[in-house]
């Protein structure tokens, strides 16, 4: 008798700790229960701890059952049969209004005249969930007309525009916070201690063998002067690290092996190096580099197509 509602307690306590746990311990959409294990344990003895005590109430109630007098069981099942039996009758009550069944005695009382070569026709009433839903969706219809074909209200092509405008102020909120998304149109210049500390130590192990350990220049060019085959715009070297220089000259894309951070990092880094001058540095080549605002447009640019066009 009580193994339904037990096991409704069961599902119901279950899903409650399911839904603390995810609002406590969640760390992002997932699940937390699948995102840590331990949270399945946890919520997996929360739901054996349930199940136990449900068991052992229900013993106890049969042990208590027996040390009832013969008169005293039978009242008890009589009241357990009753209150079975009230349990769901208000969800019978609602399901009766809403299909609109009613007593009849016989189909006569409901029956029409038409006779469709022996098909009859009987006088039911319209189910009022039925009824209310056609009512209900009349009223949508007036207010959609009103709303969007004689007040003109956005189309789904203004709503989608909002969206996206939307969603693109978010991303670039997002990349401002997210270092690690720049590329070569968004990066600039970083200044920060740390950041050059660990463009150096990229520089070190990656760009001496050509550039020289000081930025003097070997086989690729000097960094340390105002000379630019490209051009000294943070931007434009960004370009030339991830992308690579002029086709065989011997400076690949770098892109696949430095994060676009440390292209950001080692390419600050170069720029920090204008000016020192180190002894016997390769001849200048290239140009004589001014404008901060010119970027080259020697190389053509595919990462930025990879993110969200603003326009
Ligand atoms: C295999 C040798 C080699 C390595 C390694 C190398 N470079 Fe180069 N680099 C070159 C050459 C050669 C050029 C000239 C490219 C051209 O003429 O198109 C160059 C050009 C450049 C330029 C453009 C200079 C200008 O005058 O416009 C930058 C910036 C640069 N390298 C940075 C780096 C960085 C940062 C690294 C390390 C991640 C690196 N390079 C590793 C050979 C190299």
């Amino acid at each position: 008798m009580r193994t339904l509602p037990s096991i409704l307690r069961i599902v119901i306590i279950a899903l409650i700790a399911l839904f603390i746990l995810q609002k406590t311990a969640a760390t992002s959409n997932q699940w937390a229960i699948i995102e840590n294990p331990t949270f399945l344990f946890v919520w997996l003895g929360i739901i054996l701890f349930i199940i136990a005590i449900e068991v052992s109430v229900a013993s106890l109630q049969r042990l208590l059952f027996h040390t009832l007098s013969e008169e005293a069981k039978q009242k008890y099942i009589a009241k357990q049969a009753e209150r079975e039996e009230m349990r769901f009758s208000w969800l019978q009550t609602i399901y009766n209004k809403l299909v609109g069944k009613r007593k009849i005695r016989s189909e006569q009382e409901i029956l029409l005249d038409h006779d469709y070569d022996g098909i009859k026709e009987l006088d039911n009433n319209l189910p009022p969930w039925w009824l209310y839903a056609f009512y209900a969706s009349i009223i949508f219809a007036v207010v959609y007309l009103v709303r969007f074909h004689v007040f003109d209200g956005p189309t789904q092509a203004d709503e989608y525009n909002k969206e996206v405008a939307e969603a693109t102020i978010a991303i670039a909120e997002y990349r401002k916070t997210a270092k690690n998304l720049v590329d070569a149109s968004s990066v600039t210049l970083l200044t920060e201690a740390a950041d050059l500390a660990a463009g150096k130590s990229i520089f070190e192990s990656t760009c001496v063998a050509c550039h020289r350990i000081d930025g003097g220049g070997g086989i690729g060019p000097n960094l340390t002067d105002t000379y630019w085959i490209f051009d000294g715009e943070i931007k434009t070297i960004f370009k030339v690290i991830s992308e690579g220089g002029r086709p065989g000259k011997g400076m690949i894309s770098w892109k696949n092996e430095i994060r676009p951070l440390e292209i950001a990092q080692v390419g600050s880094y170069i720029l920090s190096l204008q000016g020192t001058n180190p002894p016997d540095a390769k001849a200048p080549e290239g140009e004589l580099w001014k404008s901060p605002n010119t970027i080259s447009e020697e190389i053509p640019s595919t990462i930025g197509d990879t993110l969200v066009k603003i326009e």
